[in-house]
């Protein structure tokens, strides 16, 4: 089946169309067509993602979002046909009316034009823009579409929601509501890599099996969870920060350090240059490096929180602290900078936004020496943390989620922790790391083979008075996966 699938949940814009296939033991699939907008620059001003900016790109963005993707389908398609065509005739044949048949689907009534117009009426332009995009473009020929129904910033997630209805209603086609952190899990499922214990061959395509029971570390800019499954949507939440998420940490410390948001993947890059000059020994031994290098000692020594704890939470807020405190140490005595009080206060630390413009200068050699021992403190709380869980539940796979695992870092580390335990390891490719919308058409596909109940059939968006039913997207509901921030369906 086909399954056109939608992210709004914070500050990507993404729509995917993918072809999926096969039962819950060997699901198959295939990217048609892929369009993400990131609206990181608009946000990078803030320090951090503002929900009422990213409603309005959100807004601005699905539209184009949505004709990129199905521009793409429909090249992947005609090439598909032709390749085709060289095997079979009849093949041909079938696909081009199937195309068709969607094109006749989307002549609108007026009151379905009503209706649309209805559902957008808080988004902005949205619905005129749809109703444009219906008029004007062949619609790809798709069985239901997935949204991600939370968790995630409510205004964001309401504009995808809202969207995916009036779609629905227009193509007259089902809504799969879909976790955003299964979504994470399950993107290992596409052009995922599993990092083989024994070498680093790409072999997804021949053994993609999960075993059970799965763990999964999901590690993103605002989750930081171990989840164990012990079979396809089962989840327990077994371990949870229980403060800052991982990303969070990386982009707040980044702050400290005056590099632009989002800081992890810059935070990555300096400590691998850090670790590439193999700074932290010159730092101990070469007293020409600058006015305060050579000192004759590492400068860095952060905590690894809640290392020896006997659960499996996290807590990356005192790391975060413990950075603010040593750069503050670290350009005491510094001569040259006028006002140290003028720096980041601990209350403007824990802030959503952390001014930077007075954050003193560290040089080139702390910054990225800082960044080798921020990134070794959380990669050993991350692996020691997720070896533990691995070890008491006897996973058979261990699945890496989240923005996070796009840093190499932490990614080898876990190749390591593979190798030690025995355990299966898989991680999406880099780009699928970060939020997208394939992963949320891979988990609405999971859901639709296991027949879940919280799927919308189109006779079901209207209720028999006429009025536009919620179906599972109440605010309760909303508000739920708000609270627990976790899978629990
Ligand atoms: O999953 P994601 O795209 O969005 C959320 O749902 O949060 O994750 C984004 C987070 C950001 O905090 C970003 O700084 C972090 O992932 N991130 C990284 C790297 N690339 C992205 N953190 C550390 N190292 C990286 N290379
Ligand atoms: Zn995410």
């Amino acid at each position: 089946m086909k399954i056109l699938s939608i992210e709004t949940s914070c500050d990507e814009t993404a729509v995917s169309i993918i072809e999926a296939s096969g039962d819950l033991n060997s699901p198959r699939f295939t990217i048609l067509g892929n369009a993400l907008y990131s609206q990181i620059s608009t946000h990078a001003e803030y320090g951090g993602v503002f929900p009422a900016l990213a409603k309005r790109e959100h807004t601005l963005n699905l539209v184009p979002m949505l004709k990129l993707a199905t521009e793409e389908a429909f090249e992947h398609a005609s090439k598909a046909t032709q390749n085709g065509a060289e095997n079979s005739t009849n093949q041909t044949t079938n696909k081009k009316s199937e195309n068709a048949q969607e094109t006749a689907n989307t002549e609108l009534s007026a009151e379905l034009r009503a209706q649309i117009l209805e559902i957008l009426s808080r988004e902005n332009d949205l619905g005129p823009a749809l109703l444009d995009f219906l008029d004007t473009h062949e619609v790809f020929g798709i069985d239901a579409i997935a949204v991600t129904q939370g968790p995630g910033l409510e205004p964001a997630l309401w504009v995808g929601i809202s969207f995916a209805k009036a779609l629905a209603l227009a193509l007259n086609k089902p809504i799969i509501p879909v976790n955003h952190m299964e979504g994470h899990i399950v993107s290992v499922l596409t052009e995922s890599t599993e990092l083989d214990r024994n070498d680093d061959i790409h072999n997804s395509k021949t053994n993609r099996a999960v075993q059970f029971p799965a763990l999964a570390l999901l590690i993103s800019g605002g989750h930081t969870e171990l989840v164990l499954s012990k079979d396809w949507h089962q989840y327990e939440v077994i371990g949870q920060t229980v403060d800052d998420a991982v990303g969070e940490a990386f982009d707040k410390v980044a702050r400290l350090m005056n590099l632009p948001y989002p800081g992890g993947p810059k935070i990555s890059r300096l400590a691998a240059e850090s670790r590439a000059e193999n700074l932290r020994e010159k730092y101990k031994t070469d007293t020409t490096l600058s006015y305060d290098a050579g000192l004759g000692e590492y400068p860095w020594t952060l905590p690894r929180p809640m290392l020896k704890s006997s659960d499996f939470n996290f807590s990356f807020s005192g790391l975060k602290t413990a950075v603010l405190y040593a750069v503050k140490d670290k350009l005491k005595n510094r001569t040259d900078i006028a006002d140290i009080s003028a720096n980041i206060s601990t209350k403007e630390l824990h802030s959503e936004h952390i001014a930077s413009k007075d954050t003193p200068q560290l040089s080139e050699i702390e910054i990225k020496t800082l960044a080798e021992e921020f990134e070794n403190a959380v990669t050993d709380v991350l692996v020691h943390k997720t070896r533990k869980a691995i070890e008491e539940t006897n996973a058979q796979t261990l699945i890496i989620g989240g923005g996070v695992i796009a840093n190499t870092h932490i990614r080898e580390a876990f190749k390591k922790v593979a190798d030690q335990t025995g355990v299966q390891l898989f991680t999406p490719s880099v780009s699928l790391s970060t939020d997208n919308s394939v992963m949320i058409g891979v988990a609405g596909y999971l859901r639709w083979i296991a027949k879940d109940k919280g799927i919308l059939m189109p006779e079901n968006l209207r209720k028999i008075d006429g009025t536009l039913d919620n179906g599972d997207f109440s605010m309760e509901k909303l508000a739920e996966f708000r609270a627990n921030g976790n899978l629990s369906l």
